[in-house]
């Protein structure tokens, strides 16, 4: 089998690759990727040599590109990660957002009509289903949510969705559609809220909370959303959605402060800052249907997980070092300079 992971090179997709490669030793992988700020070549550093992998640069929106590489790899699977992934930069710039998010599933969903594939997975997030109350703690998104979008990264997000099931209905195209909440390890950008968090104790920077800090997230270890997009390539029923998430909610304090205690740092470095506009309040997955309908469970709990997460940031500081010291700067000026 050969399978086409876009985005490979950013994070939950380069975890994807690792993960695919240790478990089907006999299957071919292609990661297709852009390389934008968010991508790199090192994330994949210790499968470039492995004689399964191969990696192919491009954008997915790039049309002559993609039915190239289509015509000549043959793909029976893809798996689309490719996206531009943050809320706040979605804020400021929310063009190439609908470019790749939408335009580029676009472009996918047609190479995968034309040339044929047995499986399309669009790799989607429960911010399509908009946010829930904070004092309503019984309530969960479930598949059947309807979609209610807040910000331009999640309106882009839903669009793709919608052009997935869409190509499913009109071209019985072969599709299904995971929809997972906010994932956390190793090879995180640090935009993101743990490893921004985890970047800024180490060098005793203050850590930017956004409100008061009460807005909660629902963790997954990266290698449990893995796991559950594998099983639903291989197992789910086409043109269904699944929701993924392991009931793991915190505040995003209660996260920074757990950061904090893991690396002895003070609490004093708290800075509450200006809220993002139009700020989600909270995420909550209901995974009843893929816990009962494929047998998925996460297995990483978040004390565990964030632990094994602080480790491997601690030991990979060259990583970190290499992001933070290039263009990052300016895009942190940008986003809290004057927060
Ligand atoms: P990321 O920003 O770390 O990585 C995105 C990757 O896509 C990068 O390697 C980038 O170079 C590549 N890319 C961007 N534009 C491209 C283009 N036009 N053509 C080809 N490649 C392009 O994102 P991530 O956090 O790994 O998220 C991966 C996917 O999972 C996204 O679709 C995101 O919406 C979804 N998702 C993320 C989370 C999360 O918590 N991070 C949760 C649920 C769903
Ligand atoms: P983020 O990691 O950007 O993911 P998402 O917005 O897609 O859920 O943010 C997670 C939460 O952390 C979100 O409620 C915003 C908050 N946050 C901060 O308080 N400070 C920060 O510097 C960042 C990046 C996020």
């Amino acid at each position: 089998m050969k399978t086409i992971i876009t985005g490979g090179a950013g994070f939950i997709g380069s975890n994807y690759v690792y993960y695919m490669l240790e478990r089907y030793p006999d299957e071919q992988f292609i990661c297709v990727d852009k390389l934008t700020y968010a991508g790199s070549l090192e994330n994949l550093e210790a499968a470039l040599n492995n004689e399964n992998f191969k990696f192919i640069k491009g954008d997915i929106a790039d049309r002559d590109l993609m039915y190239r590489i289509f015509k000549e790899e043959k793909p029976d699977v893809i798996i689309n990660f490719a996206a531009e992934s943050h809320v706040d930069r979605s804020v400021v710039d929310p063009d190439i957002f609908l470019q790749t998010n939408i335009i580029g599933t676009g472009v996918l969903l047609d190479a995968c009509r034309i040339y044929g594939i047995t499986r399309f997975h669009q790799v989607s997030t429960d911010e399509v289903y908009g946010d829930l109350p904070l004092d309503r703690p019984d309530l969960f998104f479930t598949e059947e949510t309807p979609i209610h979008t807040s910000s331009p990264y999640s309106a882009s997000k839903a669009s793709a969705d919608l052009l997935v099931l869409a190509y499913h209905r009109t071209f019985k195209l072969p599709v299904t559609i995971s929809r997972c909440s906010n994932n956390y390890g190793p090879y995180q950008f640090p935009e993101k809220l743990i490893p921004l968090m985890i970047a800024n104790a180490l060098k005793d920077k203050q850590l930017p909370v956004y409100g008061k800090g009460e807005n909660v997230r629902d963790w997954l270890y990266v290698k449990d959303h893995c796991e559950a997009i594998d099983l639903i390539v291989r197992k789910g029923t086409v043109g269904e959605v699944y929701n993924i998430g392991g009931h793991n909610e915190r505040t995003n304090l209660e996260v920074v402060k757990i950061i904090l205690k893991e690396l002895g740092k003070s609490e004093d470095l708290i800075s509450f800052v200006t809220d993002r506009p139009g700020h989600d309040r909270r995420y909550a997955i209901d995974p009843t249907k893929i816990s009962n309908g494929l047998g998925w469970r996460p297995t990483t709990l978040f004390d565990e997980g964030i632990k094994m997460t602080i480790k491997w940031y601690l030991d990979n500081e060259a990583w970190l070092q290499n992001i933070i010291s290039g263009d990052y700067q300016k895009y942190y000026e940008r986003m809290y300079g004057s927060r």
